[in-house]
């Protein structure tokens, strides 16, 4: 089946938060955001900016009638700075004008005098400083320091990754409308309508049950919206509160750039030691991240950095310890992977370390550490593994041992081009890692025309999640599917969602979505049974038709749902799914937090101009389990657009912030995004089916997250040609692996 929203987005029709058409009276909103990265607010003088042209109302923090006070995880982030800025960017005051324009003019029009305090940007300082967001934390198997002894080989280094910008195509953005008796709709970009909810709630000092949070669908979030769609959301809601007329704001894109935060970058330090075999006898490794000004996600990001940590592999002594540092950035939030990719980079650093000082490819060393069913993660659970089986599936079906040596004789022969390959597998935990967001609620009406409604908790983004959950209850009922219709999200129809993230929207929701389905089909077999003068168990319906054992009666779908409806049955059911059996105790840092786990291994080979530093992502071909796909297009999809975005985080998206906190990649001039031209010209996705029972909806395994992993080969295939270039770099481990970058690791000094 094809993503439902694939013809009304080709063409154009598909609705997103700008194309709601406006209300009379509607006034849109500006933002006067820090120009300096941490200082005092001295003297914010607002008097020319209100008398500039259509300026309605402009809003600072003493126009908040409940808490100044937007923190999810801890209470430590203003909407709108009282008297200190943290980050540049940080909403100081909101402008309300008649247009967008207007607003906007008179924001430049705002004069602010500041005294500058001292800067962090860097998570190592502000650690050394004391600036940590929450107290470390330390995940521990074995004994690190018992085990060093037993190592053959034991290496030691560093391995940095930089922060990613989200990209969405649609900015963040909000409408809101007030309502009679304080009430408020907010149409809001967000992945997390009851967040958005709550905080507003908050923050205009009213009940969560006064607001009703709707999203019909996102221009991506990968993230980003997770959180930070929140502050916009609250400041049309603010402002509607105040002025009793609809309130709009679309970011542009500097300013979406400028005032949200991005994926953290993170600093880490790593010591792996082996044995003789090539066994990962011990690893450590300390996760410095930069967090930004704020928590904002951050806490929950380091713990899945610590989750991951080890990837893929079977380590019997490991221990790893994560700083959440806080720096004057703006705060850093999720992004596809959710602090995971950022943990597994490092590890395949320190592989890749390991390997070039033993003068061996850096998958002997991965293949003989791939976990098997049985072992046991860092964290206490034990794995269920498909490591061993995609990772030779792979090799086999993709010829690594041909690939090999064609790339071997063509860098013989090649002085000014030099070819790399490395294999990249991965390992991916599904689930929140707070157990308790681990549920979902569905609402399912069968309408008297037979003709169902569905709203859930999930919030469509690009990734297909409607076009699952629709799949799920066509195939219950075995209706056609154009007789359902996925709803909005919305507040007021299921309440205390968890975000659409962490991959499990499918999972979590889908579930709830076939439990309410499968309550319904259980009443209605009673009445078809009571119409044919027979029991339940012996009904079965079949595309819209009614049979008995087996047998086709005349009776079709639409005649039982109008039968059930003159027996005054009830038609609608609400279902509730909390995935079972996992736990996590973070006093001891053990648990068993994953409902299953995602595998896969890609095979990236690359060539690079040896005079220029450029190159080109060749090949990629990849083995991902998917358990048993549902849906192939759009799990192919998310592969596709995982791979490639993976590979731009690694190779050419370049966040730079001065060292006075300014964002300098703050625009698509400064910042390169992969386009069509740099998507590897091979990049095959094969699907391997795991038959294992799991908690996946339908067996189908969740498939957002995953795929971006795999894009941290890019990197180690770049380095893997830069050494064949000059075998004796002392390469660091910093990326992005851009142009500039390759170029100077090819005559970068030999290792004395
Ligand atoms: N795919 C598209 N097209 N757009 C997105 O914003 N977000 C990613 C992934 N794939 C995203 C996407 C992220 S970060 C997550 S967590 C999952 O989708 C969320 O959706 P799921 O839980 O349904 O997989
Ligand atoms: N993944 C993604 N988003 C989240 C998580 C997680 O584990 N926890 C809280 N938000
Ligand atoms: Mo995805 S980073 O969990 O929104």
């Amino acid at each position: 089946m094809k993503n439902i929203d694939s013809i009304s987005h080709l063409q154009g029709k598909s609705i997103y938060l700008d194309d709601l058409p406006t209300m009379q009276g509607t006034l849109y909103c500006a933002i006067y955001d820090a120009p300096i990265a941490h200082a005092k607010i001295k003297n914010l003088d607002l008097s020319i900016a209100e008398k500039s042209e259509g300026v309605v109302k402009i809003f600072t923090y003493k126009d908040i009638k409940g808490a100044n006070q937007i923190g999810g995880i801890i209470l430590d982030e203003q909407l709108l700075a009282e008297d200190v800025v943290d980050f540049c960017g940080m909403p100081i005051a909101l402008i309300v004008a008649n247009t967008s324009e207007n607003a906007r003019s008179a924001a430049k029009k705002i004069k602010c005098e500041f005294e500058a305090l001292p800067i962090i940007t860097d998570p190592r300082e502000a650690m050394q400083k004391g600036k940590l967001i929450i107290p470390p934390r330390t995940f521990k198997i074995g004994n690190t320091d018992d085990a060093w002894t037993l190592c053959e080989h034991i290496f030691e280094g560093k391995a940095d990754t930089n922060g990613q910008e989200h990209l969405y195509i649609e900015t963040q953005g909000a409408y809101a409308i007030p309502l009679e008796n304080e009430s408020i709709r907010i149409y809001s970009s967000t992945q997390g309508p009851t967040a958005v909810q709550r905080i507003t709630a908050r923050v205009l000092g009213i009940g969560m049950h006064q607001i009703e949070v709707d999203v019909t669908r996102l221009g991506g979030g990968f993230g980003g919206k997770e959180d930070q769609a929140t502050t916009w959301a609250i400041m049309c809601a603010l402002a509607a509160q105040h002025l009793k007329v609809p309130v709009k704001f679309s970011l542009d894109r500097l300013e979406d750039m400028r005032m949200t935060g991005k994926r953290h970058p993170y600093s880490s330090d790593f010591k792996i030691g082996l044995d003789k075999n090539l066994k990962i006898i011990a690893y450590e490794a300390t996760f410095y991240q930069n967090a930004g000004a704020a928590a904002d996600l951050s806490p929950a990001v380091m713990e899945r950095t610590l989750f991951h940590s080890t990837n893929t592999y079977f380590i019997p002594n490991a221990t790893c310890t994560a700083y959440s540092c806080k720096t004057n950035l703006p705060p850093n939030t999720a992004f596809r992977g959710f602090g995971g990719p950022q943990g597994m980079f490092v590890i395949e650093a320190a592989i890749a370390k390991a390997a070039a000082a033993l003068g061996i490819d850096a998958y002997e060393i991965q293949q003989c550490n791939l976990m098997k069913t049985g072992d046991e993660f860092l964290y206490g659970q034990k794995v269920e593994s498909e490591a061993i089986a995609c990772w030779e599936k792979a090799v086999v079906q993709f010829e690594l041992k041909k690939r090999v040596e064609i790339i071997n004789n063509f860098n013989k022969e090649n002085q000014l081009f030099k070819k790399g390959i490395a294999l990249m597998p991965i390992c991916f935990g599904i689930s929140f890692t707070k157990t308790l967001m681990n549920n979902a609620r569905a609402l399912v009406h069968i309408y008297s025309d037979g003709t169902v409604g569905i709203s859930t908790g999930a919030v469509e983004m690009g990734q297909g999640v409607n076009t699952k959950i629709l799949q799920v209850a066509a195939k219950i009922f075995s209706l056609n599917t154009h007789k359902i219709k996925i709803n909005s999200t919305n507040t007021y129809r299921i309440a205390n969602t968890s975000p659409s993230a962490a991959s499990a929207t499918a999972d979590l929701n889908g579930r709830a979505t076939q439990m309410a389905c499968e309550q319904l089909l259980e009443r209605l077999k009673i009445v078809a049974a009571e119409m044919l003068n027979t029991v339940s168990e012996k009904i079965e319906i079949i595309n819209e038709k009614i049979f008995v054992e087996n047998k086709e009666t005349e009776i079709t779908w639409e005649q039982l749902i109008l039968a059930a409806f003159l027996k005054r049955i009830n038609l609608s059911e609400h279902a509730h799914y909390a995935t079972p059996d996992i736990h996590f105790d973070s006093s001891k840092e053990k648990g068993h937090p994953f409902a299953y786990h995602v595998f896969g291994t890609s095979i990236f080979e690359v060539t690079i101009d040896c005079i220029r530093g450029t190159y080109r992502i060749d090949d990629v071909r990849v083995m991902h389990d998917v358990g048993k796909s549902m849906n192939h297009l759009i799990d192919r999809g998310q592969c596709e657009g995982g791979i490639v975005q993976g590979i731009g985080w690694m190779t050419m998206e370049e966040v730079i912030y001065d060292k006075n906190g300014k964002l300098r990649s703050n625009a698509l001039s400064t910042y390169k995004v992969p386009d069509i031209y740099s998507v590897p010209k091979v990049l095959d996705v094969l699907f391997h089916e795991s038959p294992t029972k799991n908690l996946a909806i339908l067996n189908s395994k969740a498939v957002g997250e995953p795929p971006i992993m795999y894009g941290i080969g890019a990197y180690f295939a770049l380095r893997n040609a830069i050494l064949a270039f000059n075998p004796k770099a002392d390469l660091a481990f910093d990326a992005p692996f851009t142009p500039e970058k390759v170029l100077l690791a090819l005559y970068a000094k030999t290792k004395v």
